[in-house]
């Protein structure tokens, strides 16, 4: 049977999962327009008796198809990524990119490059030595989820607040470290409270958030006391409804061409929130990403969790937490491989250290 045939019925019987792994051969667009028909019925997409909206988004589709087969045939092993068709694939890159990422990450992050605030703990004199003591005692895999300190995927759905959500996602991490009692702390109350040039849904940045909430030692409350809304609104941040954890001291480095830093950041430290180039995340259904991932800070649009590695295999990875639900990826997971900047993952890498 053609892949085509494969797909198409895959996508029509599997109820229980959304995103199928297709391949397509080119100059077929009757099947393209039949896979779409499934596909759009399949997400329940709201432009389907919108003969305009439903034109448009099929030329996105079609990009997805193309691209799908282009990244797919680069796959080198079992283990690598693989991509297919995902809640985003009737998008244009452009749309993408605004509905879903932040093209602006990389210039906010531009400005704690060189921000010696951001660096002092891991330039303390010492520290190298201490460093490289660390590095000795390496574990070949390293998952804090199976640690129990790491909360369930979240959604941020047309919020473009994914910097709070990982800033959000490293508290708890760390309260749950430090405490053994894992509990969701408040995305809502960054979005709407956070200064120091954040701006919401809109966009903002890991350091800065870290920043403003370790100069002013606002008191994180718990995701019950201030639940997520899903839009920028008015802080109401309550200075009755309080909370004791607060946020005592960051890091935000750079560690492209010291990856070997981040694992042992990640072993002796915790879960650390990065910011990422995501716009070939788009088809990703799962494996490790090894390629079309491009890692230059200029490219920065998105921010991700990482809660661990594994250097076990032939491809040695990080795990990834994003935040585009439990649908995305391998259980709202992905996997990155560690070692050349991939995604631009080791550009700007956020620690932080809780107290309550
Ligand atoms: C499909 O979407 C419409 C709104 O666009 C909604 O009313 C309906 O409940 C949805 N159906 C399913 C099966 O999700
Ligand atoms: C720490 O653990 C104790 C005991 O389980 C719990 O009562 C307390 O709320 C926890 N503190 C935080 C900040 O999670």
């Amino acid at each position: 049977m053609e892949w085509k045939t494969v797909a198409l019925a895959l996508l029509v019987i599997s109820l229980g999962f959304l995103a199928i792994p297709i391949r397509v051969p080119p100059d077929t667009s009757t099947e393209d327009v039949n896979l779409f028909k499934t596909y759009v019925s399949y997400y329940n997409k709201s432009y389907r008796h919108n003969p305009d909206e439903y034109e448009r988004k099929f030329k996105g589709f079609q990009r997805s198809l193309r691209q799908i087969e282009r990244m797919n045939r680069l796959r080198s092993t079992q283990q690598s990524a693989y991509y297919g068709l995902t809640e985003f694939s009737d998008l244009s890159e452009e749309e993408f990119l605004r509905l879903t990422l932040r093209p602006d990450l990389s210039s906010r992050g531009e400005r704690h490059k060189n921000d010696r605030h951001h660096h002092r703990q891991h330039r303390t004199p010492g520290e190298h030595l201490n460093r490289i003591k660390r590095l000795i005692k390496i574990p070949t895999k390293n998952d804090w989820r199976t640690k129990h300190v790491v909360t369930p995927v979240r959604a941020q759905g047309s919020c473009g607040a994914c910097w709070a959500y990982t800033a959000v996602e490293c508290i708890e991490s760390m309260v749950a470290i430090k405490n053994g009692t894992l509990r969701s702390f408040s995305v809502q109350e960054m979005i709407d409270c956070a200064r120091n040039g954040n701006l919401g849904c809109n966009g903002g940045d890991i350091c800065s958030l870290l920043s403003w909430l370790d100069d002013y030692g606002v008191p994180i409350l718990a995701e019950s006391a201030y639940p997520v809304t899903g839009t920028s609104g008015t802080c109401l941040l309550d200075r009755s409804k309080t909370s004791t954890v607060r946020v005592a001291g960051f890091t935000c480095d750079s560690y492209v061409g010291s990856e070997e830093e981040l694992i042992a950041t990640l072993v002796n430290h915790g879960p650390v929130a990065a910011a990422v180039n995501a716009l070939t995340w788009q088809n990703y259904l799962g494996g490790i990403i090894q390629f079309h991932c491009d890692g230059a800070f200029s490219m920065l649009n998105h921010a991700v969790q990482i809660v661990g590695y594994d250097n076990s295999g032939p491809i040695p990875f990080y795990i990834v937490r994003n935040s585009w639900g439990p649908l995305f990826g391998d259980k709202g997971y992905l996997y990155i491989a560690i070692g050349s900047n991939i995604c631009g993952i080791a550009n700007q890498v956020a620690a932080v250290d809780v107290i309550f």
